[in-house]
């Protein structure tokens, strides 16, 4: 292809529905300038100022949520949960950037490390164990169930090798008065239960609702030689929320692209490559849909780790995610800005 021309694609549906590819006499992605809510940014999710860090009665802080009720924190906690957390009108995801801990679930014990999702359904009660001095986490909440995308079991996950759930051989030792704190669309509400309701004696029918599995086990698609479109392995009925691996593929770099129907949060897990203008885990990018964009390179020399987000719902960040943001520029995903750090 002719360096002087900029391959564009419009696609609906994410990567799923409709496309539209036409070459451009230059790039369509720069701008000088840009003032409004609908802007992209780079957000440095260690840059948060997280209230469960330093005090472990509190909860994650959240730092963006969408028009269609996803909501997107981060959790620094260092000490355990001093209560067991139910959610019952959310799914939850958990993303392990950094440190290890021990979820204490209702079906036993999940040991997770960096690079695990962890996904917890509704009405799954748990308390977490961190056993790392520093830990980080991108929780997401949604309110659709989530599973894995049928179609990813056709080689992108090995379920049988690499999906884990809770050891029902190590329950919960607590006993006597438990807090239990229930999330619901208005807040908490906080009940003071007499035992602890994770205690199990034996699990005799189902399997545990929660499960894990780590990026780096997950199987990115890519049609070579050109890379093509990603394909996500988690998805809701109605598609509002996907989850991706987005750590670098083989193939050549992507067009530019107008999202019709999402937002993208990418998530810079490690390297030891950059991605673009990626270089410190924890570096996450924000583009608007509709918002001109390219992906930088991916098939860089020692390769990469991240994971992708679409959100069907506009996604703006809160104060706290405004906090430890800049504006970016939509290339190579550095700051818009000379100076500016996120
Ligand atoms: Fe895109």
């Amino acid at each position: 292809m002719n360096d002087a021309v900029y391959p564009h694609s419009w696609t609906r549906e994410g990567f799923l529905g409709d496309a539209a590819v036409t070459l451009r006499p230059h790039p369509i992605t720069e701008y000088t300038e840009v003032v409004g809510t609908h802007a992209p940014h780079r957000i440095d999710i260690t840059a948060i100022k997280t209230v469960d860090a330093s005090d472990p009665a509190e909860l994650p802080t959240v730092f963006a949520h969408s028009r269609n009720d996803l909501t997107f924190s981060v959790s620094a906690r260092s000490e355990p949960t001093p209560f067991v957390w139910r959610n019952a009108e959310y799914d939850e995801v958990h993303f392990v950037q950094d440190g290890e801990f021990e979820y204490v679930t209702d079906w036993g014990t999940l040991e997770v490390r960096p690079g695990d999702f962890v996904f917890l359904p509704r009405a799954a009660s748990y308390r977490v164990v961190p056993t790392t001095p520093s830990t980080l986490r991108v929780i997401i909440e949604t309110p659709e169930p989530i599973a894995l995308n049928p179609e990813a079991l056709r080689g992108m996950v090995n379920t049988a090798r690499d999906v884990h759930r809770p050891d029902a051989t190590r329950t919960s030792q607590a006993s006597g008065e438990t807090t239990l704190l229930i999330r619901a669309t208005d807040g908490i509400t906080r009940f003071t239960m007499e035992q602890d309701p994770l205690a199990m004696t034996s699990m005799v029918a189902g399997q545990a609702p929660v499960w894990k599995i780590n990026l780096a086990d997950i199987q990115a698609v890519a049609y070579l030689p050109h890379g093509g479109p990603p394909t996500h392995f988690a998805e809701t009925p109605t598609k509002d929320l996907l989850l991706y691996p987005a750590s670098s593929r083989p193939g050549g770099r992507p067009p530019q692209h107008h999202n019709a129907d999402y937002d993208e949060l990418l998530f810079y897990f490690r390297g030891p490559a950059p991605y673009g203008g990626l270089t410190e885990p924890g570096s996450t990018v924000w583009i608007p849909k509709a918002v001109a964009h390219r992906g930088p390179e991916e098939n860089v020399e020692g390769g990469f780790m991240a994971w992708l987000v679409e959100s069907g719902g506009t996604l703006r960040l809160t104060p706290e995610g405004l906090g430890a943001a800049v504006l970016m520029e939509t290339s190579l995903f550095h700051p818009l800005h000379d100076g500016d750090t996120a």
